[in-house]
């Protein structure tokens, strides 16, 4: 996929750490050749207990740098939790088209048989307007639970960054997701978190019952080439893979495991890999 201008589509992602490799594994399926800046915000981590109105002036900050360094033909603002606050501000201030992630309320009502939905997100997902009207509008006849979890983020980066985590504590966050009412059951938990897909198999091992965990990650990644078509990228020119660079806002060096995790990613720190000459 190439741009008229003649160079490959450039797509700006942000979150507050590791959970927009989610979203970004996906995008490089459905637009493997853009390039990809990926800032990832460490130092504001976790977005989830911030006030919006801190929030909201990080995100511009952030954004507004990436902006102005890798001129991209689309941001990806990979994180519920700031998308449910920012996304109609951001849009409104940067003209650029914005793909946000929000939690899947349509599909899981389409999805569940039992009619018991959970949306598993962070307190701040959970406690906004936005998803409530999401709800509202799109949970048709299901009847929604919405859990947020205090640490569920935290434990996802630490995995992600090889550390050991705790299971029981895996297992405390997503129990109040798990209803079982009138012998009926939730059959689908929404991730309404970019993070909580990297936790997959540990869910899974956790869940008192099997469901059905809805990630909105591939619809995201159609969403991105969507958009990008209509900016006139054109498919099919040429054959490259896209390449990648990421920053974290820290500084801080990451650990060999995580600079492998990034690296499945196609994502490369300058900074620090000659120093663990991986
Ligand atoms: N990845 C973010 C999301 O999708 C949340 C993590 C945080 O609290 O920073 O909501």
């Amino acid at each position: 996929m190439m741009s008229i201008s003649g160079r490959a589509p450039r797509l700006l992602f942000v979150d507050s750490g590791l959970g927009g490799l989610t979203v970004l594994s996906a995008a490089r399926n459905s637009v493997p050749e853009a390039d990809v800046l990926y800032i990832a915000d460490d130092a504001g981590f976790p977005y989830g207990s911030k006030s919006d109105e801190a929030l909201a002036a990080r995100l511009f900050t952030v954004i507004g740098a990436g902006v102005r360094d890798y001129e991209p033909d689309c941001i990806v603002l990979a994180c519920n939790t700031a998308s449910t606050i920012a996304l109609q501000t951001l849009r409104q201030n940067f003209p650029i088209p914005i793909v946000g992630t929000v939690p899947a309320v349509k599909p899981a009502a389409a999805l569940t048989k039992s009619g018991l939905v959970s949306v598993l997100a962070t307190p701040a997902t959970v406690a906004r307007e936005y998803t409530r009207c999401l709800i509202k509008q799109f949970g048709a006849e299901a009847r929604f639970t919405l859990v947020g979890a205090p640490t569920l983020a935290a434990l996802a980066e630490a995995h992600a960054s090889g550390a050991a985590v705790d299971e029981d504590a895996i297992a405390r966050e997503i129990a109040p997701a798990f209803v079982d009412r009138d012998s009926t059951r939730t059959d689908v938990v929404v991730l309404g978190c970019t993070h909580y897909p990297l936790l997959l198999d540990k869910l899974d091992a956790a869940a008192p019952w099997p469901v059905a965990w809805l990630d909105p990650a591939p619809a995201i990644a159609r969403r991105i080439a969507n958009v990008l078509a209509e900016g006139g990228h054109i498919v099919g020119v040429g054959a490259r893979r896209g390449q990648g660079e990421i920053r974290f806002t820290s500084g801080q060096p990451p650990s060999p495991a995580l600079l492998r995790l990034l690296k499945s990613h196609h994502l490369t720190l300058p900074a620090f890999e000659a120093a663990f000459a991986l």
